[in-house]
């Protein structure tokens, strides 16, 4: 039986002819950047996020980057980020000119916690940098601990800027939205995450009105009224279609949001006998939005090769942690040692709103079997 990681072929299957009709009425409308669509999107995910504000725009990345450009941060800067996730962040940070500085994760949630900004922060202040903002990210669809941020950032009069681009319908320990905690939270539409376009989009969701503005013209060449150029910004804007598509999707998001807690579950129950490290069960009102169910195992690359003869796809998530990674060389991180090791044990298992109870099982078996 093949089990793919994400079957975006059989999910978009449930939706096609309603996202198709969708984009139909959006291509006779012939609006195709930003307009009435666009809008719609945003009021949505402004109230899903219990937020003022949504702002669209071309992608995740540019979500980030556009955020940190909102708040000022650029060259001189530092700003804190983990080190354990997909390289968007710490791009976005380098991108505006500032310098990432490179958090350890917590064991337990493989997400920032307290202690390691907390370290980060003052190893950044030895070595005299100015750390302006801090960038979490609600990893695989976990909630990092932003309360516990927020106080830090009070203290020390940073900006918090969530990465929330994997954690659409997540929720805190207080049950509030991923997004909406920080100055601004930064969403991803990339097609395989838990609410993903026909190609690429994101969206920044905040509660600062000034943010917000300030956000709507960088996405638009930095232009206050037509032609009107009051900063340099640059085209970063989301396309009718897309939203269109998110739209007619959105409508299905709280089933798959189920169907993906429900296979979680299941994991999570018959997998407990087996020694695997297991992501931990969200306690209400804190929600999971499980983007992704990774494992960790030292045995991680013979679990994997088995799964792969059983036609079972996994991925690692993520093979190199940030500081490590050659584009960052320079930076000279020290060790950090927890990500470190994630990035040799862990493995996502297939996760996806369109799986069968079947293929689910198959997975279970196989990882049985490998651990005899
Ligand atoms: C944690 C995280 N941040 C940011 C991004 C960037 O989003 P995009 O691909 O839409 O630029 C991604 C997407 O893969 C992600 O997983």
């Amino acid at each position: 039986m093949r089990v793919p990681l994400v079957d975006l072929a059989a999910q978009e299957a449930m939706v096609l002819e309603e996202v198709l009709g969708a984009i139909a009425a959006t291509a006779r409308a012939a609006t195709f950047v930003l307009g009435q669509r666009v809008q719609e999107l945003e009021g949505w995910l402004a109230a899903a996020c219990g937020a003022e504000h949504a702002v669209g725009v071309a992608s995740g990345t540019d979500a980030l980057e556009l955020s940190l450009r909102a708040l000022e941060v650029g060259a001189g800067d530092a700003v804190v980020t983990p080190a354990f996730s997909f390289v968007a962040a710490a791009e976005a940070i380098a991108m505006t000119g500032a310098r990432p500085v490179f958090c350890d994760i917590d064991d337990r949630t493989l997400n920032a916690s307290e202690d390691t900004v907390e370290e980060a922060i003052a190893r950044a202040k030895r070595a005299r940098l100015r750390v302006k903002a801090i960038v979490p990210v609600h990893l695989f669809g976990l909630c990092a601990p932003v309360a516990a941020f927020a106080a830090i950032a009070k203290r020390e009069c940073l900006a918090i800027i969530e990465d929330a681009a994997q954690s659409l319908g997540a929720r805190d320990g207080q049950g509030r939205a991923a997004g909406s905690m920080g100055d601004a939270g930064c969403f991803s539409f990339f097609p395989t995450k838990s609410l993903g376009g026909w190609g690429d989009g994101g969206a920044v969701v905040t509660s600062r009105g000034d943010m917000a503005g300030r956000l709507r013209r960088l996405r638009a060449h930095g232009a206050s009224a037509p032609y009107v150029h009051v900063e340099l910004g640059r085209n970063s804007r989301l396309d009718a279609l897309q939203a269109a598509v998110l739209l007619a999707k959105s409508r299905h998001l709280p089933a798959w949001q189920g169907a993906r807690a429900r296979l979680a579950a299941r994991y999570l129950d018959e997998l407990a006998p087996f020694p695997i490290v297991l992501p931990r069960a969200p306690v209400p009102p804190a929600v999971h939005a499980w983007n992704a169910f990774v494992v960790r195992t030292p045995r991680r690359d013979q679990l994997a090769a088995r799964l792969r003869d059983a036609g079972i796809e996994t991925r690692v998530y993520y093979p190199l942690p940030l500081h490590k990674q050659p584009c960052f060389a320079a930076l000279e991180e020290p060790a950090l040692p927890v990500a470190e090791e994630a990035c040799r044990t862990a493995l996502a298992l297939p996760m996806h709103a369109a799986m069968s109870a079947e293929q689910q099982s198959h997975v279970i078996a196989s990882i049985a079997h490998f651990f005899g």
